[in-house]
């Protein structure tokens, strides 16, 4: 059963990839990946890439290694160099662009949001963040309340500070993660992620954050003390490996939280947003068993803007009030331009 359930999931995701089930073994998207498919492309040469990469490496920061490929534009599953080359694009930008590139409705909805309001602040309503927000929340089947970032990082940093919110009052503040895991590059987001790679140079490491293994319900259990005020897991982890969690392990995981009145966080950035076939990972790995299994707080990114940076996390309705007025805010999230693309992504 839970063979059959990851098999599933793998091909789903490994499909809207076009992996063809060829799957990766550490990473949704590596480096290794797609070089596979460009190398015996990459020979662009010409003045004009070699000035964009002299100007490039001049003056932007060299924090990631680079293929040697100048992309000029995209169209569907193929993106082209400078020199019109050709390439098929199963990077998809990290499991961004969810509707490949220069999609025509997308195309539609820049040019007519566009000319309306591409941004105002969150001083201010607009219809298209009150409608994503709705569309979301109608997506997971439970109320609840959605807070609008630019990016999966921040959105996770508004669940860090959800838990810190939630355990204030009796003095609780740690998060557990899995190891493996990845949660972005901020300060808390390496802090939270379970991979020493991401976190060398950085340290300290900020307090609270505890890791033990994917799937072992045990280790979590043992882990959870009187200061642990939440879990946050990914649902499929991405960067660590295209693991699902078992069925098991996420029904424990809330048995667990209820039991000790702990939030259960779903990091969903690269495996949300149908990117399993169904909206949440977790409710593609519990499709065929009976449950009424919800999380109390769930992080969003990457594909749901398909190109546009977009973050989200959505709140359980008990919880929701735990972040007021004032305590959080973002000057980008849920701009009109934003969220009128989500939608649009959404309805195709
Ligand atoms: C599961 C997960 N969480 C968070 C992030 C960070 O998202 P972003 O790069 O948009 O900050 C990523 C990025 O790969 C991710 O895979």
């Amino acid at each position: 059963m839970i063979n059959t359930i990851r098999q599933k999931i793998k091909s789903a995701m490994s499909f809207q990839l076009g992996y063809n089930n060829k799957l990766l073994p550490s990473a949704i998207i590596s480096k290794k990946s797609i070089s596979t498919t460009t190398v015996a492309c990459s020979n662009n040469n010409n003045k004009s890439s070699s000035h964009i990469k002299t100007t490039f490496e001049k003056n932007v920061m060299a924090t990631y290694g680079r293929f040697d490929i100048c992309l000029d534009h995209g169209n569907g599953t193929y993106v082209h160099d400078v020199k019109g080359k050709k390439y098929l694009d199963i990077g998809g930008g990290i499991a961004v662009n969810a509707l490949g590139h220069a999609h025509p409705e997308i195309v539609k909805t820049i040019h007519e949001q566009a000319s309306k309001l591409i941004h105002c602040s969150n001083l201010y309503y607009t219809e298209s963040q009150g409608n994503l927000a709705n569309r979301l929340i109608e997506y997971l089947g439970e109320n609840g309340k959605v807070f609008f970032s630019n990016s999966g990082a921040e959105a996770n940093e508004g669940l860090y500070k959800l838990a810190r919110a939630y355990g204030q009052e009796s003095k609780r503040y740690k998060i557990i993660t899995a190891t493996n895991s990845f949660h972005g590059r901020t300060l808390g987001g390496i802090a939270a992620t379970g991979q020493d790679k991401i976190k060398k140079g950085f340290y300290p490491m900020i307090d609270g954050f505890d890791h033990v293994p994917f799937n072992d319900l045990n280790a979590m259990e043992n882990t959870i003390d009187d200061q642990t005020s939440a879990i946050l897991i990914e649902g499929i982890q991405g960067e660590g490996g295209v693991t699902p969690a078992t069925p098991e392990y996420l029904l424990g995981l809330r048995k667990l939280c209820d039991e000790k009145n702990i939030l259960l966080m779903f990091d969903s950035v690269q495996c949300g947003h149908f990117r399993s076939g169904r909206f949440q990972s977790y409710q593609r790995i519990l499709e065929d068993i009976e449950n009424t299994f919800q999380p109390d707080a769930i992080s969003m990114a990457k594909s749901l803007g398909g190109g546009i940076p977009i973050g989200a996390f959505w709140v359980k309705e008990k919880h929701s009030s735990l972040l007021s007025a004032g305590m959080h805010g973002t000057t980008y999230g849920g701009n009109p331009l934003s969220c009128s693309i989500a939608l649009t992504i959404l309805d195709v």
